[in-house]
């Protein structure tokens, strides 16, 4: 009998994809490709031989200790043993369904590749402060919550994002897509970086969430918006266009196609949904976005969750989730939120 490593994902990727150049290295593999990492990490398991048709690879996890599974051992056609269907890739046992309290490049190598529909990100803006919240609503004890947004330059910054998009990217299924939700201090370098990861061609739109609410300045037009980059891991990305109320006279009362201009309210200091967490996003935006890219049942997952908008949202729709947070007091919005 022979014996292959291959990712699942390794299915959905192009030779185009497979050719694109391997992003500068940084420490212990962070920053190659997904793909190079696994064939790296194939050749270095000393025991690969050993282990039986579909049985995967397991590797010590940084992540609350459990067991991580980064790749499945394929078996190719053998004399001696029926031929195996294959299985649908899902996440991990233990992944699912959870909001896991760690740094998330952890928690990322131990999501299976290609089993996840939607990532959406809302990572920290490098805004070079501490965001810190307003106190709950309905009056809920404790200080109000915060987490640092400042790293000391643009490529410390686009260092710690990295890795984390490369594993993102692997975790995908090959009809998945991602959201990255930023503003106008990183939006363009993420953009070159997600082109180098996904491929430019992989890039799909770029939305613009218009709030409304804030300040405005007597040296620029006052800033209302954030960016939403969107790229499908391949050309068969799952999408349904989403319907919003048409503004034009002649259309008043029907729906039309969701354009790639957002108008969206963000969350007042009165509405029910706000949690105090700094930085939460309106549920209404989220609704939006995991209707449009994830299917009815699919696996939507917030690297980056804080309080779990998302996740709640996922929920609604009869999805599956995966959150994760550094922060303590994140997750523990979060799961209060999804009790
Ligand atoms: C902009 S907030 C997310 C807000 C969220 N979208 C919401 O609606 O509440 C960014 C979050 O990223 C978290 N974070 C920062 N670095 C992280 C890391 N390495 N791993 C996991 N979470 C991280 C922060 O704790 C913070 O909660």
């Amino acid at each position: 009998m022979m014996i292959t490593a291959t990712t699942t994902a390794g299915t959905g990727i192009t030779e185009r994809e497979r050719d694109l150049p391997l992003p500068l290295g940084e420490g212990r593999g962070e920053g190659r490709s997904a793909e190079a990492l696994a064939a790296l990490q194939s050749q270095r398991q000393p025991n690969a031989r050993s282990l039986g048709p579909g049985r995967e690879l397991a590797r010590p996890g940084w992540c609350g200790g459990m067991t991580s599974r980064v790749l499945k051992l394929q078996s190719t056609a053998s004399s001696d043993s029926p031929p195996r269907q294959p299985s649908p890739a899902k996440p991990e046992e233990g992944v699912l369904s959870a909001i896991h309290q760690c740094d998330n490049l952890d928690l990322l190598r131990r999501v299976g590749a290609g089993t996840v529909d939607l990532v959406y990100i809302d990572p920290p803006f490098n805004t070079g402060q501490q965001q810190r919240g307003t106190p709950r609503a309905g009056g809920m004890a404790g200080p109000p919550a915060s987490y640092a947004d400042a790293w000391p330059t643009m490529q410390d910054y686009l260092a710690f994002m990295r890795p984390r998009l490369a594993e993102m990217h692997r975790v995908l299924k090959p009809t998945g897509s991602l959201l990255l939700h930023c503003d106008w201090r990183t939006s363009h370098h993420l953009r070159l970086l997600l082109d180098e990861i996904f491929g430019a061609e992989r890039f799909v739109n770029h939305l613009i969430w218009s709030y409304g609410l804030g300040g405005s300045s007597p040296r620029r037009f006052a800033r209302k918006h954030d960016d939403i980059l969107f790229y499908g891991r391949s050309d068969a990305y799952w999408f349904e266009p989403p319907r919003v109320p048409a503004t034009s006279a002649r259309m008043r009362g029907l729906m039309k196609k969701a354009t790639d201009v957002l108008d969206i309210p963000s969350i007042n200091n009165m509405a029910a949904e706000r949690t105090g967490y700094p930085t939460q996003k309106p549920l209404a935006l989220l609704e939006l976005l995991v209707a449009a890219c994830c299917p009815p049942g699919g696996v939507v997952a917030d690297f980056f969750c804080g309080s779990g908008t998302t996740l709640v949202a996922a929920k609604r729709l009869q999805r599956k989730w995966i959150g994760c947070d550094v922060s303590a007091e994140a997750v523990k919005i979060a799961r209060q939120r999804l009790s």
